[in-house]
Parts: C-alpha cells; sequence; structure tokens
C-alpha cells in the first residue's frame, strides 16, 4: 500500500472510504467528523443518538454517503476515551480501520489525521502514527496460499490535511512511519517463514541482501571461523543439525572514527525441537520463531540505515538449529564458551542462552559500549508476562531507563524484572563454571542471570520476547502471527541515543 499526504476537504476527498472518529460518550462530533456529519444530513449524529456507536476503542460504524461526499463510504471510528488517548490508539485505530476497509474491498482510503484537534496530538507524530498502524495492521503472511483473483487489499492510504504549510513536515513523518513499519513487517516474514526455508543459511542471506540494499556492512562468519574464535556453546548447540550455524554481524556507521557503539544482539535458532531434552510436539510448530529476536535486531538495523541517526550500531546474531541426532549435545556434556567459561549442559532446550553466550562475548570483542539483547529465552516469561509484556533485565538501572523510554515511546510493552545477586545460586554447577539451567524456580531470571556472566560490566538490557514474538489473535495494528516484536524500540533507541548526541554512551 502507497501513503501520500495531500491538502484536501475532507468533503470533496474522492475514495473509496473516508475515515472520520468519535471519542467515546461524545454525542455530538466535531471537527472534520461534524463536516462530514452535516454534509450526509446528520447521519452519523443519528447513528450516535441511537446508540448503534459511542466511539468506543475499536469499534466502528461503515456508512454509505450516497452522493452526499464525494467518498463511496464513511467509516466511524472509536477513539476511546479521551483521557486514555495518545499516540498507541492512533496506531491501534489506524490498523483496525484498514482491516475493516479492506475486508470491504476498498482500494482508496482516505483520512483525517486523528486526535489533532481536541485530542491535542501534534500533526507530523500522528501522521507517522496513522502511517505506521495502517502498515502494520494491513500486513498478511500468504505467500505460501493460493492466489485467490479477488484477494482483497487497499492500494493507496491518503492523509488528508487542512494547510498547505504541514505538507512538507508530515510526508517525512509519514515516510518515518513508513520505514519502521517496513521494518517491523520485514522481521514478521522472518519469524513466520518456516524453518524448512529459512534456515540459518538463509537467515544470513536474507541479512546480507538487506545489508546490501541498506549499505551496510555485513559480515557472516561460518564453521571454521567460529571454530577459530573457540565459541563452543554456539557450535554445541548447532551440533545435532547438518545445517551449519552462522554468526551474522551487521554495522552501521553514524559517526565517523572510533565512537562508542550500540551492540544488539537477537537470539537466531530457526528451528527448536529441544534437542535431546526434546520438547513434547504440541507447539512445536511455533518455534520456527525462535529466532525472533535476531529477525528484529536484523530489521531494525535495516530501518536504522535508512533513517541515519548519528550513532554507531553492531548487530550480532548467532543462527543454528536445535535438533536431536547422533551426533547431538546432550545433557550432561560441558562446553566452552568464547571467554574460556565452562558451561554444564543439563538440558539441551536451553538452548538460546547458549548461543548468546557466545553473541554476548563476541559484542564485547568488538567494543559494544551498550548492549540490548533480544530473545525468545523461556517459558516462563510468558508464565510470568503472558503475551502483554516482554520480559527486561539488566545490570545497569540508567541503561534500563533508557530502553524502558524507548519502549513506552513506542508502545512495545516491557516489565523490568529483578536481577538479584541471590538467584546466582541456582545456576551454579557442580562440574563446570556455570550450568545452563536454574531449577523450576523464577526460569526466566535465571536465564537472564546466565547471560548476565557474559557481558561482564558492559551495561546491558536482556528482553524475553517469549510471550510477545507471537501474537494467537488480532489486535490494533497486530495481526495473529509474528508480531515484529521489539524492532521499533531498537529503533527508537538508536534515535534517541543519536539525538542526545550519544553522549551517555561514554
Ligand atoms: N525457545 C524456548 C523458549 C520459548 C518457549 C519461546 C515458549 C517461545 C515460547 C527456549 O529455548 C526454551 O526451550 N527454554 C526452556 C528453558 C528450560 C529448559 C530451562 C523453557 O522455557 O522451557
Ligand atoms: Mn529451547
Ligand atoms: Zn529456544
Amino acid at each position: 500500500m502507497k501513503v501520500n499526504v495531500q491538502v484536501q476537504d475532507v468533503v470533496a476527498y474522492p475514495g473509496d472510504a473516508l475515515i472520520v472518529n468519535l471519542f467515546d460518550g461524545v454525542r455530538k462530533p466535531g471537527g472534520a467528523t461534524r463536516a462530514v456529519d452535516e454534509a450526509l444530513g446528520g447521519l452519523i449524529s443519528r447513528v450516535i443518538a441511537q446508540r448503534e456507536f459511542q466511539g468506543k476503542a475499536g469499534s466502528s460504524v461503515l456508512l454509505h454517503t450516497q452522493g452526499k461526499l464525494r467518498a463511496e463510504r464513511v467509516l466511524v471510528i472509536g477513539l476511546g476515551k479521551q483521557e486514555e488517548f495518545g499516540l498507541e490508539s492512533v496506531r491501534a485505530v489506524s490498523g483496525e480501520a484498514l482491516r475493516v476497509l479492506r475486508r470491504h474491498g476498498c482500494r482508496r482510503v482516505g483520512t483525517i489525521l486523528h486526535g489533532t484537534g481536541v485530542g491535542g496530538l501534534g500533526v507530523e507524530e500522528t501522521a507517522q502514527a496513522i502511517t505506521e498502524g495502517a502498515l502494520l495492521g494491513l500486513y498478511t503472511f500468504d505467500r505460501y496460499k493460493k492466489k485467490e483473483e479477488d484477494r482483497k487489499a487497499v492500494q493507496e492510504l491518503s492523509l488528508l490535511l487542512r494547510e498547505r504549510e504541514q505538507m512538507a513536515k508530515v510526508r517525512t513523518f509519514a515516510a518515518t512511519g513508513q520505514v519502521i513499519a517496513d521494518a517491523v513487517n520485514l522481521a514478521r516474514d522472518l519469524v513466520n517463514e518456516p524453518s524448512n526455508s529459512l534456515t540459518p543459511q538463509d537467515l544470513a542471506a536474507r541479512a546480507r541482501t538487506m545489508a546490501k540494499e541498506q549499505k551496510l556492512t555485513c559480515q557472516i562468519l561460518e564453521r571454521r571461523q567460529l571454530e577459530r574464535m573457540r565459541m563452543g556453546a554456539l557450535l554445541a548447540v548447532a551440533q545435532g543439525s547438518s545445517r551449519s550455524p552462522v554468526l551474522l554481524v551487521l554495522s552501521y556507521q553514524g559517526r565517523r572514527g572510533k565512537q562508542p557503539t550500540l551492540g544488539l544482539v537477537g537470539k537466531g535458532i530457526t528451528f527448536d525441537s529441544g534437542g535431546i531434552s526434546i520438547k513434547p510436539s504440541e507447539g512445536m510448530e511455533q518455534m520456527k520463531g525462535d529466532m525472533a529476536g535476531g529477525a528484529a535486531v536484523i530489521a531494525a538495523m535495516g530501518a536504522i540505515a535508512r533513517l541515519k541517526p548519528a550513532i554507531n550500531v553492531t548487530a550480532i546474531v548467532p543462527a543454528c538449529e536445535n535438533l536431536p541426532s547422533g551426533s547431538a549435545l546432550k545433557p550432561g556434556d560441558v562446553v566452552r564458551s568464547m571467554d574460556g567459561k565452562t558451561i554444564e549442559v543439563v538440558n539441551t532446550d536451553a538452548e538460546g542462552r547458549l548461543i548468546l553466550a557466545d553473541a554476548l562475548c563476541y559484542a564485547r570483542k568488538l567494543g559494544c559500549h551498550r548492549l540490548v539483547d533480544a530473545a525468545t529465552l523461556t517459558g516462563a516469561c510468558v508464565v510470568a508476562l503472558g503475551s502483554v509484556r516482554s520480559g527486561a533485565f539488566t545490570n545497569n538501572q540508567e541503561w534500563m531507563g533508557r530502553v524502558q523510554s524507548a519502549a513506552e515511546a513506542v508502545g512495545e510493552k516491557i516489565w523490568h524484572m529483578p536481577m538479584d545477586g541471590d538467584y546466582d545460586e541456582q545456576i551454579k554447577s557442580d562440574v563446570a563454571d556455570i550450568r545452563n539451567i536454574g531449577g523450576r524456580k523464577a526460569g526466566a531470571i535465571t536465564a537472564a542471570k546466565f547471560l548476565a556472566r557474559f557481558v561482564g560490566e558492559i551495561p546491558w538490557v536482556h528482553l524475553d520476547i517469549a510471550g510477545t514474538s507471537q501474537a494467537d489473535k488480532e489486535k490494533g495494528y497486530t495481526p495473529k502471527g509474528a508480531t515484529g516484536v521489539p524492532v521499533r524500540t531498537l529503533i527508537r533507541l538508536a534515535l534517541d541515543l543519536a539525538q542526545s548526541g550519544g553522549k551517555p554512551l561514554r
């Protein structure tokens, strides 16, 4: 879908549908909605008076204009309660609205800028939020479905402005929204792709193609190099599969010379069967998405390259399959990570932390000054936070604050989890420096504690996205399936850091 910006009187907008809005409980529409209501001879007011539509968040009513407006239809969408309204509501209603209109076969759609009147939002940010919400909400993964002749798609979304002076800025913000949504949808594509067509090598190829397009430096380390660098933990997880592992390294240089670097690390297990500690078959198909963290950092790098913040960023993605076989890693095995630590592998299904151990060591070796990792790491995190919030863990409160404000700004919910020293006891091993599981209690925390051992003193935040990377039902701008979390947080973080001159990175 193409997004464009035009100065246009809503009553004269000529497309298949025009989107206007209403706050919850408002009986008499104002602003652009009022203009439309008047042109329709008070039809909207009448529907409200009949209590068929009250402006509840995400609800909507579709009306035919019968030639009273140039647009064939008007969709009035509910913005919810005015006290709860914000950019996140704009993204959500935009996604919902476009899905409704797609169902009705609309191809050309115009929208007013929700909330820029009494809602008090800025025109530019709102234009970006509408663009993001629309492109994210319309996402589908249908490359393996038969192409139906009448598959419906919205072709064009027009953001309708009142004043010409706003045009240039609004265009820029809409374009930013497009870049961000493209990145999220790329991550979704990678997560939704089955593991037979997204092997570690395929993931590397996709990253390389993207890097070439966006002029990022891309390095793909193959088995030989991983052996030379003594990445024993990553190699151990990979050894049960006939598909060889890779370590992807993408770099973006937004500042000259040796400047502080933000490191983004993402778990890239293209399929997690559990290995010898095999998982139950029910739900195992979801484990094609066990590279969601890796997909997110790759996709975020693409957007960062396009938005060009003045900051240096390096993404690191260890990728392999976790499978059982005659050559697979076994419970009780002791492996050695890049920094020389020995790890007792008690459960081969706790593989994410193993491959991340080596990736985090590598990030340290590359000299990253700040780290964020994203990983579908633990079922325990799903138990704790469900699919609403990602778990967030840190060794540095100030850095956590930065990540939290980035997440908050883009509407990707996270929750700061504890990391008391007391939890370390659970990952002590009798035979090695550390063991890879911490028992039944506090599984998400002990996993984070394990990772912490490999980051040293570098300020680091770990995002456990096991519960948030895939959605089991559509909602707002998130269709069912891969969500693309936390791509937007990572992009925002890079932009925020560049804004503050990269200073806190010193
Ligand atoms: N990839 C899984 C975690 C996961 C679970 C992601 C559910 C998405 C949805 C991870 O590799 C795993 O298997 N973790 C184990 C760890 C345990 C053996 C300590 C788990 O959570 O069961
Ligand atoms: Mn696992
Ligand atoms: Zn896993």
